[in-house]
């Protein structure tokens, strides 16, 4: 069904589009929005006046947006700007009689359809994050029984501190949806991300949630492999690897908030599946196989598993015990099955669009273009490990994204920056998007049921 509005996929994010025509549209009464409810919530931040324009844009589409501002919100702007703007009340005192008998903050969520938060502050962010209800903003998060959207704001070392990005992750994890803030240059003169996204690109990110839009990966099935795999030597020990699982988790969620059905199988980790995922837990490269198989078909699959490259031959089925003679137990290595590999290889489930990962110590760029030929995936994430890039167990990762032109057959290069692991699923997942976008890839609807079962 064509919508009466276009979104247009303007910037590498995943969540990025553009409103057109919403003017256009509004006039002519096309959009049904009349009867929504946002319900803004004004943190202390610079940005903050692009709320009044965001107001403004809403009002176009006949949207309510009562507002609350916090007592850093209301340095930058004044509730007579916003009321004088929404038409609406706007509150600011979680123990105000006034406000309090005319709209109960309880109410305040029960009425919205939506909760922004525009733009919040690294503040607001830690206050949520940890269920703080000291003032009528956070009273009103933690009270709130509808989606909320995060818009954070803020100087480039703020955004990148492990604490904002620790209270990120948990925001995220209790499925709050973060609308990640541009780069480029701050008020402050500093450069980096933290900016606040224009005020028409977070019109149509509320629109397109009020609307119910269908998102780019409905529809479309995804297999994602994550974590090492453990490799038995005796019923006690094992030989594995120091993933921890956390880049492959971020994509499985990332594809997930993009409407893929999201297959992700994990060799063991100490996480939390994302929510509304499938997961299969395995131990071995064998399993790890098994459950990739019975996973297909998948329109997308995902390898960023650490998989062992061998397994031991000669495992033994006791506990192997120390001898007298000092003589240590001798082991035999076989390979393991490559996984990335099979896929690729696979004759009649091959997935449409296989990604797969190199981590490498030495000669990265060449190690990297020559595992990219011998795979046969259709892009491969490569990064260095290196004291700078630790990448196992990290919060953060840099990688170059090789990909090969349709054409000339050529292995182009594109250097990402160093980023948060969220970030980079975000931004892969784009680029999976516009890929499935360009190629006019039909999801494999007719194979939604896989021959394998969630392990929860
Ligand atoms: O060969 P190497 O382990 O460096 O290859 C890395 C890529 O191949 C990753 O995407 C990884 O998940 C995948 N792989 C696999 N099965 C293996 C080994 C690696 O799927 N046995």
């Amino acid at each position: 069904m064509t919508k009466e509005y276009t979104l247009i996929d303007k910037r590498s994010s995943a969540a990025s589009h553009e409103i057109m025509g919403a003017d256009e549209s509004a006039r002519k009464g096309h959009c049904d929005f009349a009867d929504k409810n946002v319900l803004l919530i004004i943190a202390g931040g610079i940005s903050a006046y692009k709320s009044l324009e965001l107001i403004r844009l809403l009002k176009k589409f006949g949207i309510k947006t009562p507002a609350i501002l916090t007592a850093g919100g209301q340095q930058f702007i004044t509730p007579l700007s916003v009321s004088a703007l929404s038409g609406e009340a706007v509150y600011t005192d979680l123990f105000s009689l006034k406000d309090e008998s005319e709209m109960g903050h309880i109410q305040l969520s029960r009425q919205a359809d939506l909760i922004v938060v525009v733009p919040a502050s690294a503040n607001i962010i830690a206050r949520a994050a940890n269920g703080m209800a000291d003032d009528l903003a956070c009273a009103v998060l933690l009270a709130a029984n509808k989606d909320i959207l995060i818009c954070p704001a803020m100087n480039p070392q703020m955004w990148e501190n492990k604490a904002t990005q620790h209270n990120i992750e948990t925001l995220q994890s209790r499925d709050i949806d973060i609308l990640m803030p541009d780069s480029g240059e701050m008020a402050c003169g500093e450069i980096g991300a933290g900016r606040l996204p224009d005020p028409e690109h977070i019109c149509a990110e509320i629109l397109s949630r009020l609307s119910g839009q269908a998102k780019p990966l409905t529809g479309y099935t995804a297999l994602v492999t994550a974590g090492p795999t453990y490799e038995k030597i005796d019923p006690v020990r094992f030989i594995g690897n120091r993933s921890s699982g956390k880049q492959g988790y971020a994509i499985a969620q990332a594809l997930y908030k993009q409407g893929a059905e999201v297959h992700l199988i994990s060799g063991p980790t100490a996480l939390t599946p994302p929510k509304g995922v499938h997961i299969y837990n395995v131990e071995s490269a064998d399993e790890m196989l098994d459950a990739s198989l019975k996973a297909l078909p998948a329109d997308i699959a995902i390898c960023t598993a650490a998989v062992s490259d061998w397994r031991v031959e000669n495992a033994a089925d006791q506990k192997l015990k120390k001898c007298d003679d000092g003589l240590a137990p001798i082991l035999e290595f076989a390979q393991t099955p490559d996984i990335l590999k099979t896929l690729a290889e696979h004759k009649t489930l091959r997935p449409t669009l296989l990604i797969g990962f190199a981590a490498e110590t030495n000669n990265v760029d060449k190690n990297g273009r020559d595992k990219f030929k011998r795979k046969g995936c259709d892009a491969l994430l490569v990064n260095e490990i290196s004291a700078k890039n630790a990448v196992f167990g990290a919060d953060h990762n840099r990688v170059d994204y090789l990909t090969q032109s349709p054409e000339n057959k050529e292995i182009n290069t594109d250097a990402w920056p160093y980023m948060s692991k969220a970030e980079l699923a975000n931004m892969l997942v784009s680029k999976i998007i516009q890929q499935l976008e360009k190629t006019k890839t039909i999801p494999h609807t007719q194979c939604s049921t896989p021959k394998l079962k969630a392990t929860k």
